[in-house]
């Protein structure tokens, strides 16, 4: 009734970036982003090459702190706490937010091991072997591999490899997973496995997708952020978000010409 009044929504954010800033040495990569990722929903980054979506994920979960030239302004909350703050352990960042790449990249190891081994290393006390099928049976693996296990990852498909890349995220008990391009090196059937996967997840995980791929933005999230490059009057080519809305909005009614452009192919 009243529009006033705020309710307690389900679409509470998990990961909040205020004003952020990112450098490459003197080169800024990613310009002025606000941006509130909800919990438990896909949210989806779409935008031609080179505007910073895969520098953005790499900030939620302090993987750029390996790039010497990487420096950031602005601030990035997960669950109100700042993830930059100096009290912030970023090996612990890592496990409670995952990543999945473009290419699946299994350790050199068997599916089993590949599965423990992030468990391993985080002191895990449960039972490996229930750790191993439920991560398995979470990313739609098990019935595949379940007579396999000792094989090496390496051996499976290229679709098999991105699920147990997927399982292996799940296997540290992330809260969100960041994943960059997870498909583009996939065949279309393991792409919509991969599709099917990522819906159910978000029962669990709270899912950020970078995808070039706008059928799969529509079909898989529930909120879509398009990126753009801009040159500024001294010639610099920076990333910035054009506009972010619930998916159904950018794709069919979006507010900004450029993002109209974009998602109904005119360049990109
Ligand atoms: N490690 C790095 N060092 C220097 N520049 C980088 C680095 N990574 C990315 N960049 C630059 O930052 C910009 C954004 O890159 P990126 O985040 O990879 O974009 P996207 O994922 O949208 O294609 C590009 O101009 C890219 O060349
Ligand atoms: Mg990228």
């Amino acid at each position: 009734m009243a529009n006033n009044t705020s309710t307690v929504s389900d679409t509470e954010t998990v990961l909040r970036t205020e004003n952020l800033n990112v450098y490459y040495g003197k080169f800024l990569a990613l310009q002025n982003i606000w941006l509130d990722i909800p919990r438990h929903q896909v949210t989806a980054f779409i935008g031609p090459s080179g505007c910073g979506k895969s520098t953005l994920l790499r900030c939620y979960n302090r993987l750029n702190d390996l790039i010497e030239s990487f420096r950031a302004e602005g601030k990035i909350f997960f669950d109100d706490k700042n993830l930059y703050a100096p009290d912030i352990d970023a090996v612990e960042v890592r496990r409670r937010i995952g990543m999945v790449f473009q290419r699946p990249n299994p350790f050199p190891k068997s599916i089993y091991d590949n599965i423990t081994f992030g468990a391993k290393i985080n002191g895990y006390k449960g039972d490996l072997n229930e750790l191993v099928e439920s991560s398995l049976r979470k990313a739609a693996l098990w019935d595949e591999v379940k007579d396999k296990l000792k094989q090496s990852g390496s051996s499976l498909s290229g679709g098999q490899q991105q699920r147990l890349c997927i399982a292996r995220a799940i296997a540290v008990q992330p809260e969100i997973i960041l994943m960059d391009e997870p498909c583009s090196a996939l065949d279309p059937i393991s792409t919509l496995r991969v599709e099917e996967l990522i819906h159910e997840l978000k029962e669990q995980y709270t899912i950020v997708i970078v995808t070039h791929n706008m059928q799969q933005a529509a079909r898989v999230s529930d909120k879509t952020a398009f990126f753009n490059v801009r040159t500024s009057d001294t010639g610099i080519r920076s990333g910035y978000m054009v506009e972010y809305d619930a998916t159904e909005v950018i794709f069919n009614n979006p507010k900004q010409e450029d993002t109209r452009d974009y998602v109904s192919g005119k360049f990109g």
